[in-house]
């Protein structure tokens, strides 16, 4: 059905892509998530005629999505991707917190057609938007016959939703793939793919049916780390916590130390590194257990899943 259906459906949430300056030549005081979805698709002529339906989901800096957001947007993307004219899903988003939404909805619909999130890292008055040819590409690319799974399109590079992440405070090619490198790019609205569209079993909406998200922390390891933060923390009430180690996963003897005393009281505990790439590779005798390749940002919302699934 996918590679016949044509029509776009783009989901609107916010972000630089919909911000506004009083300056075109400003490109850091704006105001994030001005612009409706409408004007977004109004800025990209070559998108006139072509076949989408449009909702804004949300109007927000992405900075402070929050998990509501989240279950209504994974509910809308999985309402569109059932409609059977529908080829693929767009979401605009902001980019701060691009990745951790990429990821969650990856591991929810883990969907059989593409759902391609976009963004900007200039608001939409800049002398330099990105915005425009970001949401083009995002559209192709949602259109591409045999596409799945949810990716991220920026700067013309393609990501995997298991693999990307932002790179750069400012950069317009701020996103990366880590060690796994790009998906695709677009190039003049065609799609070059590298290697296999993002894949796995989808948990399914069930999963977050309940709307209570368990409270999961993300701490880091450093010179001088004390272990009253992650003590404060189990005292306070939290599920889980990740931890950002050194290098593989290390942790300052303090750390490690309340950590394990918060994984013998019941709090779930994954370790990370705060390196750029990489995994945490582990020994048998590892006692708190490797979020593997995951981010911490991605191991925060696997954890959060895995609790909501009863682990
Ligand atoms: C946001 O994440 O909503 C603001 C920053 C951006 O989109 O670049």
């Amino acid at each position: 059905m996918q590679d016949t259906a044509s029509t776009v459906a783009v989901l609107a949430t916010g972000g630089t892509i919909a911000g506004t300056a009083a300056s075109a030549t400003d490109n850091i005081g704006y105001s994030a998530a001005q612009l409706g979805v409408q004007a977004l698709l109004d800025a990209v002529p070559a998108l006139a005629g072509q076949p989408l339906v449009t909702e804004q989901v949300a109007q927000l800096d992405s900075k402070d999505m929050s998990h509501e957001v989240w279950a209504a947007l994974a509910q809308r993307v999985a309402h569109h991707l059932a409609q059977p004219d529908i080829a693929g899903v767009v979401i605009t988003h902001g980019t701060d917190t691009l990745e951790e939404t990429a990821y969650l909805l990856q591991r929810l619909l883990a969907p059989a057609k593409p759902v391609v999130l976009t963004a900007a890292m200039r608001p939409a008055t800049s002398l330099l938007r990105d915005g425009p040819q970001n949401l083009l590409d995002a559209v192709a690319l949602a259109r591409e016959s045999g596409a799945r799974g949810v990716m991220a399109v920026l700067a013309g590079t393609v990501h995997s939703a298991l693999d990307v992440r932002k790179l750069h405070s400012y950069r317009l090619d701020a996103f990366g793939s880590g060690d796994a490198g790009p998906l695709a790019y677009v190039e003049e609205g065609r799609v070059r793919r590298l290697r296999d569209w993002p894949a796995g079993e989808p948990l399914g909406l069930d999963r977050i049916a309940r709307g209570e998200w368990p409270w999961v922390e993300i701490v880091t390891s450093h010179a001088g780390a004390r272990p009253e933060a992650v003590r404060a923390l189990v005292a306070a009430g939290v599920r889980g916590l990740v931890v950002a180690g050194t290098g593989n996963g290390t942790l300052h003897h303090a750390l490690q130390d309340a950590l394990l005393a918060a994984q013998a009281a019941g709090v779930s505990v994954l370790r990370c590194t705060r390196c750029l790439a990489g995994p945490v590779l582990t020994t048998p005798a590892e006692r708190l257990p490797s979020a593997g390749t995951l981010t911490p940002a991605q191991a925060r919302i696997e954890l959060m899943l895995r609790l909501m699934g009863g682990a």
